[in-house]
């Protein structure tokens, strides 16, 4: 992180400031969002020691060294245990490799076993050839547009592991319009957010019994997007078929991952104020990867070459997700939204107390509604 990410966040802040007081907050989303166009075409030029890469490679040995200095003072350290969802393909993937060759036992939550397998073979062929200590992998099946499919999951992930040390809830899609999930839900928000609400709350229970190592805090981390500056909190999106436009349920999902970071993190404080884990969330940035292949958006050829042209790859795309993930420097932040590595404000409606406990009401009588 540097001058460009400082710089391209503060023309951001300003921006939707501006135009959030002069009531036109649509216009200054659009004028912000050309700056991280600008940030994308700049930063591809980054290189060596200032490359993705390199800064991944820099998160990684500082939360190795953290761990081996620790373990020098006191007693052996745990194998810290870590789940990624939709860790076999994009920025979920570089996440994912990240995490092992921290040291992590990775559980890799997908649907995709037999693409998971070869992420996994890829991810170790490339960690053992580097030489240094890695973590291990490990499959399990999730289904995040099935309630029941995540409650699988989390049964088995508590019969497995008595540890939970990190969640990154990296999973998304931004899908055609009219479809739902397997419970009958729209399916942006149904695997986007409900379904990343339902395994959070599964796992809490571990997480919380999860032994202090030393080192590390539990953390959970929630992948949003910029598009959430442009969402509508309108829940009618998700219950009217006919309401259901465009990339309004898209940006009404990633609305809700903020929110429902922001809720648990109150949550947690309002149970113990010196609670020890810690919920964020993020933009990854524009990123190449396949996310947009359900979009219709994305059948367009002009709009897609432009996609491919300004978009940044999936090792930056990764950066500040591995950087809440492993980074001491946030390792007492709590609640908050980044990009580019770096704390930012989101929408106005996403930082409403009101509305987080509005969203977490809607999303559980939704559960029960849809209970197949
Ligand atoms: N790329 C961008 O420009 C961008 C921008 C802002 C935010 N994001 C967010 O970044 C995250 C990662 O996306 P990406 O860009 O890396 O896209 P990606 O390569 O398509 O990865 C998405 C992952 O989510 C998984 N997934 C989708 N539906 C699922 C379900 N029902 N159950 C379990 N897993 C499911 C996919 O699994 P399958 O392979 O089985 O489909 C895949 O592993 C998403 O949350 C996205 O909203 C991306």
């Amino acid at each position: 992180m540097g001058v460009l990410e400082v710089l391209t966040n503060c023309f951001k802040t300003v921006i939707l400031k501006v135009f959030e007081a002069l009531r036109v907050p649509v216009v200054g989303y659009v004028i912000s969002s050309s700056s991280e166009i600008v940030y994308n075409i700049l930063s591809k030029l980054k290189f060596g020691p200032f490359s993705a890469q390199a800064q991944i490679n820099r998160y990684v040995e500082d939360f190795k060294l953290q761990r081996e200095w620790k373990q020098q003072q006191v007693v052996e350290q745990p194998t810290l245990v870590a789940i990624v969802t939709g860790a076999n393909s994009g920025i979920g993937y570089e996440t994912a490799k990240a995490i092992v060759a921290a040291g992590f036992h990775t559980v890799f939550a997908c649907r995709n076993k037999s693409a998971t397998i070869q992420a996994i073979e890829s991810i170790t062929t490339e960690l053992n050839k580097a030489g240094s200590a890695i973590g291990s992998c490990e499959f399990m099946e999730l289904d995040l547009g099935s309630v029941a499919s995540v409650k699988n999951f989390v049964a088995e992930f508590n019969s497995k592991h008595d540890r939970l040390d990190l969640l990154i809830n990296n999973a998304g899609l931004a899908s055609a319009l009219s479809t739902t999930t397997a419970d009958g839900i729209e399916v942006c928000f149904g695997t986007n957010h409900v379904g990343h609400h339902v395994l959070t709350n599964g796992l809490l229970d571990v997480m919380k019994k999860t032994p202090n190592d030393g080192v590390n805090n539990p953390r959970i981390v929630f992948v949003s997007s910029t598009a959430h500056y442009n969402a509508k909190y309108d829940k009618r999106l998700v219950t009217d078929p006919n309401m259901r436009v465009s990339f309004a349920n898209y940006e009404l999902s990633k609305l809700a991952n903020i929110m429902c970071a922001n809720e648990l993190s109150r949550r947690f404080y309002e149970e113990n104020p010196n609670n020890r884990i810690t919920v964020n969330s993020l933009h990854p940035g524009i990123v190449y990867t396949s996310v947009a292949r359900h979009s219709e958006l994305m059948k367009n050829r002009i709009l897609n070459f432009f996609y491919h042209s300004i978009a940044i790859g999936p090792k930056a795309g990764a950066l500040t997700t591995i950087k809440l993930a492993l980074s001491s420097q946030v390792s007492h932040t709590s609640g908050k939204y980044f990009e580019r590595e770096l704390e930012l404000s989101p929408s106005a409606i996403s930082q409403n107390p009101e509305t987080w406990k509005d969203l977490w009401r809607f999303t559980e009588d939704l559960i029960v509604s849809h209970a197949v």
